[in-house]
C-alpha cells in the first residue's frame, strides 16, 4: 500500500523511482495506466485524473515498459507494432537502435521477421527488455513508463541506452525505476520510496547529502555518499 506519495513529472523531465524490493515502485508505476486505481488521491495525465480519460485516450499517451517484459509469439516486427500498427520497418529499426537491440536482431534469421516464442522464451531476459523498449519507443508516447526495463542489461549498455533515449524523449516526460543508482543518477528529481512512502526526493546530490535511505542504497552499491569523502 501507497501512502502520502506526492509526485509530479512534467514533460521533459525525467524522474526517477528508487527503493528496496517491495518498497512499491511497481504498485506506483502501474496506477498511471490503471493496472488498479488508487483508494485516495489521485492519478493524472496531462492534468486529467486516469479515472476520468476514455482508456484509449491514457493508453495513446503512455509508453510503459513493464518489469517483467512482456512478448507476443509472432515476430520482432509484429511485438515491435503493438502500439504502432502502421510503423515502417525504418520507424523498427530506428527504435531498435536506439534500444541497443539492433545487433541481435540483425544477427537473428530473419531480422524483423524472426520468430518470436510465447512470452518471449527464444531470446534472452535482457534482449527481452531491450524488445520491450524498442516497442514502446516505437510509439513515440508522451509519457514514457520504464519499471526497472534496464536491470537486465550491464552497465555499459544501460549507459548506451540512455544516451540514445535522450534526444528521443527531450518533449516527453519520463519515469524510470531502477535499483541501480548509476540509471538514475542523471535524473532530474529521483523520488525514494520505503514501505509505500516516499522518504525522500530531490537531486542525487541532495540525497547523497540528506536522504538516509538514499544514503544507505548508494553504501550498499559501494558509492561514497559524498563525493571525496571515505567510504
Ligand atoms: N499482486 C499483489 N497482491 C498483493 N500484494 C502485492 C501484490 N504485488 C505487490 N504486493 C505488495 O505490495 C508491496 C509493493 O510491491 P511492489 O511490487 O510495488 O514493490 P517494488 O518496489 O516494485 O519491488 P521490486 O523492486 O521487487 O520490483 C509489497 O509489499 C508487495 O508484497
Ligand atoms: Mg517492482
Amino acid at each position: 500500500m501507497l501512502r502520502a506519495v506526492d509526485l509530479q513529472a512534467r514533460p521533459g523531465e525525467t524522474v526517477a523511482v528508487i527503493g528496496s524490493t517491495g518498497a512499491g515502485k511497481t504498485t506506483l508505476v502501474n496506477l498511471v495506466p490503471r493496472m488498479f486505481d488508487v483508494t485516495a488521491g489521485e492519478v493524472r495525465v496531462g492534468g486529467v485524473d486516469v479515472r476520468r480519460l476514455a482508456p484509449e485516450v491514457l493508453w495513446a499517451q503512455l509508453g510503459l515498459v513493464p518489469q517483467k517484459a512482456f512478448l507476443f509469439t509472432g515476430t520482432v516486427a509484429s511485438n515491435l507494432r503493438y502500439g504502432k500498427p502502421d510503423a515502417t520497418d525504418e520507424e523498427l529499426w530506428s527504435a531498435l537502435e536506439i534500444a541497443q537491440a539492433r545487433d541481435f536482431v540483425e544477427a537473428m534469421p530473419d531480422g524483423l521477421e524472426a520468430h518470436i516464442e510465447q512470452g518471449g522464451s527464444n531470446v534472452s531476459g535482457g534482449q527481452r527488455q531491450r524488445l520491450a523498449i524498442a516497442r514502446a519507443v516505437v510509439r513515440r508516447p508522451s509519457l514514457y513508463l520504464f519499471d526497472d526495463a534496464f536491470s537486465a542489461l550491464d552497465v555499459a549498455t544501460d549507459a548506451r541506452l540512455r544516451a540514445a533515449l535522450k534526444p528521443v524523449t527531450r518533449e516527453a516526460t519520463v519515469v524510470v525505476v531502477a535499483q541501480r543508482v548509476a540509471t538514475i543518477r542523471e535524473a532530474d528529481r529521483i523520488v525514494v520510496l520505503e514501505d509505500g512512502a516516499v522518504v525522500g526526493a530531490g537531486t542525487h546530490d541532495e540525497l547523497a547529502a540528506d536522504c538516509a535511505t538514499y544514503q544507505e542504497i548508494l553504501t550498499s552499491q559501494g558509492i561514497a555518499a559524498v563525493e571525496g569523502a571515505p567510504s
